[in-house]
């Protein structure tokens, strides 16, 4: 399999989009020491400067397109599992996608799928994650509520090394869901989640917000909230903060 590294790139996602385009194979991968225009998920910037792992995975898998965000919480457990198993930190997952270290953000995954007459082309899955970087410098808002490796640890990580780690369990875990896996994988989610259990705000686009408490994630992912009047609602989208 193929993986391309630069130096500097716009953003990983785009570059792996321009390659899949190209016809790159599935599992060719984008790595980048920094990116001028790193993306996050809801259209914001996403701070990407040298030190942190900034990746993109181009993914050719069949299935129907409704069913590509599950890869977002594929990445999530292999993400989750290699900086539990390499770092022993207290690694948990935000739903639908933040990796956590403690209750500050480590890690972010963008999925974005590319599909045409109801079929999924490709995927692109982009981490980035914050291993050697300095979040105490980033702006303010983007500062608040995140983490890096080097800052729990108190030390440097091998970037490469943790590299190789990541793509050696994400393989493991896509394989599995390629297997009909999908339900196990949603367990080890659920074992990692810290969104079950508490009362969250989900923010859904045109501002509509929504308040209850998580009490599961069902097969497809979604998060089921129980409101304050008792009723259940299923919740596709949107971000979410842990009030409580
Ligand atoms: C989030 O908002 O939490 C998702 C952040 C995803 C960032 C990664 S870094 C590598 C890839 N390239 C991008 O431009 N974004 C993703």
């Amino acid at each position: 399999k193929e993986i391309y590294c630069f130096d500097e790139v716009d953003s990983t996602n785009i570059i792996a989009k321009e390659l899949a385009e190209d016809d790159a194979r599935e599992g060719t991968v984008v790595i980048a020491k920094t990116q001028t225009r790193g993306r996050g998920r809801r259209g914001k910037k996403w701070i990407s400067p040298r030190g942190g792992i900034w990746m993109s995975i181009i993914l050719r898998p069949e299935i129907p397109p409704a069913e590509a965000p599950h890869l977002t919480l594929v990445t999530g457990v292999a993400v989750a599992k290699t900086l539990k198993r390499e770092f022993g930190l207290d690694v948990g997952i935000k739903w639908p996608n933040d990796i956590l270290i403690g209750d500050k953000k480590v890690c972010g995954i963008l999925m974005e799928a590319h599909a045409r007459f109801n079929t999924i082309e490709y995927i692109v899955v982009g981490i980035g994650i914050d291993t050697n970087v300095d979040v105490d410098l980033f702006p303010e808002e983007f500062r608040e509520g995140a983490t890096s490796l080097k800052k729990e640890l108190g030390r440097e990580v091998d970037s490469v090394d943790l590299i190789r780690k990541l793509l050696v369990e994400f393989e493991k875990v896509y394989d599995d869901f390629k297997n009909g896996g999908f339900p196990e994988i949603l367990n080890e989610w659920r074992r990692f989640s810290k969104t079950i259990g508490s009362y969250v705000e989900i923010r859904k686009q045109l501002g509509e917000t929504v308040r209850g408490e998580a009490v599961g994630v069902n097969s497809e992912g979604a998060l089921i909230l129980e409101l304050d009047n008792g009723d259940l609602r299923k919740i596709v989208s949107g971000e979410c903060i842990h009030l409580r």
